[in-house]
């Protein structure tokens, strides 16, 4: 690994160490990374355009669409279509998956995207930090037909890339391929990303817990007594509370500090909010890639067998003795 490492300069040399190598799943992370700068570049002027607001429609889940998360779904959609990268591509702004390119009879694209193109939308309005998640998956049905739900119904662990795009004070790529996980960091005047965060890690303890306490009185009992462990007088404890509203960003600080972020299911939502293709399977990737841990309180995200595009679950993840402590809450409640 030299200095002052691009992550095309890194994508050509990790590129043998990818379990098929045709160069596919390279140019598949080249054109993330090139979406990625589009939609940067929009959400840094945010403020100046008219392009902040709701504009009007809802997605399948019947939440308000911020004007970004149409923006940002379109620019990934165009970019690894137009390019001809993959096969199929399934979004969480889209009610059903999108077939890319299944008239062309040539058409050898192995590999199926699942996008959270723009991830804690509501802080957009007030100028903190939001993300893009995607998850990358070989296809299961034969190359050169059209794609099928199957496709993109697959267990997390059959992941073969995962990753996210935080657009914070910097702007950052991380990713993995399946060998740790790795963060570039976007210098805005030259257009390059640079690995500023080689192979990170979640401490394997933390001190802090990021979860929306306002839904407290409807989380269940496991979870209500996790957060009373964390907020107790002992040994290291209290914890630090800490919720940003993003995953993206929310994840992205306990790796690099340590600590745990829960999204628990509640009396008013069955299976918790986060979607499992689009933001818990990809996290869960990245958290064990990252010597962390991922769960829905009781079994490993990654283990889940998906029965449909949409589906949420509950959300454990983080610092590996956090997971496990909260886990232990939950089995005992
Ligand atoms: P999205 O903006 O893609 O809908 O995702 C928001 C998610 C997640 O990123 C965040 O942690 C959580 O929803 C916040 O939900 P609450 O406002 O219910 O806490
Ligand atoms: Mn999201
Ligand atoms: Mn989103």
């Amino acid at each position: 690994m030299s200095k002052n490492q691009t992550l095309g300069e890194f994508i050509i040399e990790n590129q043998a160490s990818f379990k098929y190598t045709s160069g596919e799943l390279s140019r598949l992370i080249n054109s993330i990374r090139l979406a990625a700068k589009v939609v940067n570049h929009e959400v840094n002027k945010a403020g100046l355009v008219d392009i902040i607001g709701a504009v009007g429609s809802t997605n399948v889940q019947g939440e308000d669409q911020q004007k970004l998360d149409v923006y940002a779904n379109e620019i990934f959609i165009q970019t690894l279509t137009n390019r001809n990268i993959v096969c199929g591509i399934a979004s969480e702004e889209e009610d059903d998956f999108i077939v890319v390119n299944s008239q062309d009879e040539n058409h050898q694209n192995k590999y199926v995207v699942l996008i959270d193109p723009l991830d804690g939308s509501s802080n957009i309005d007030v100028n903190v930090s939001v993300g893009t998640i995607f998850s990358v998956y070989r296809r299961v049905t034969p190359v050169g037909t059209p794609v099928q739900l199957e496709d993109f119904l697959q267990k997390g662990n059959k992941q073969v890339a995962a990753g996210y795009v935080i657009y914070g004070t910097s702007t950052m790529l991380v990713y993995t391929t399946g060998h740790g996980v790795n963060g570039f960091t976007l210098n805005p005047a030259i257009g390059s990303y640079y690995l500023s965060h080689p192979d990170m890690q979640f401490p394997e303890d933390g001190k802090i817990y990021s979860v929306n306490e306002g839904n407290y009185t409807h989380f269940p009992q496991g979870v209500k007594d996790y957060i009373k462990y964390c907020q107790q007088e002992e040994g290291d404890r209290p914890y630090t509370s800490r919720y940003i509203g993003s995953l993206v960003s929310d994840f992205h600080r306990n790796m690099i500090k340590g600590g745990i972020y829960i999204y628990p299911k509640s009396s008013k939502n069955s299976d918790g909010k986060l979607r499992l293709l689009y933001e818990c399977n990809p996290m869960a990737f990245l958290a064990e890639q990252a010597n962390g841990k991922a769960s829905d309180g009781f079994t490993r995200i990654l283990d889940i067998e998906p029965t449909e595009l949409h589906q949420r679950v509950p959300f454990f993840c983080g610092s590996k003795n956090m997971v496990e402590k909260a886990e232990e809450f939950m089995k005992n409640a």
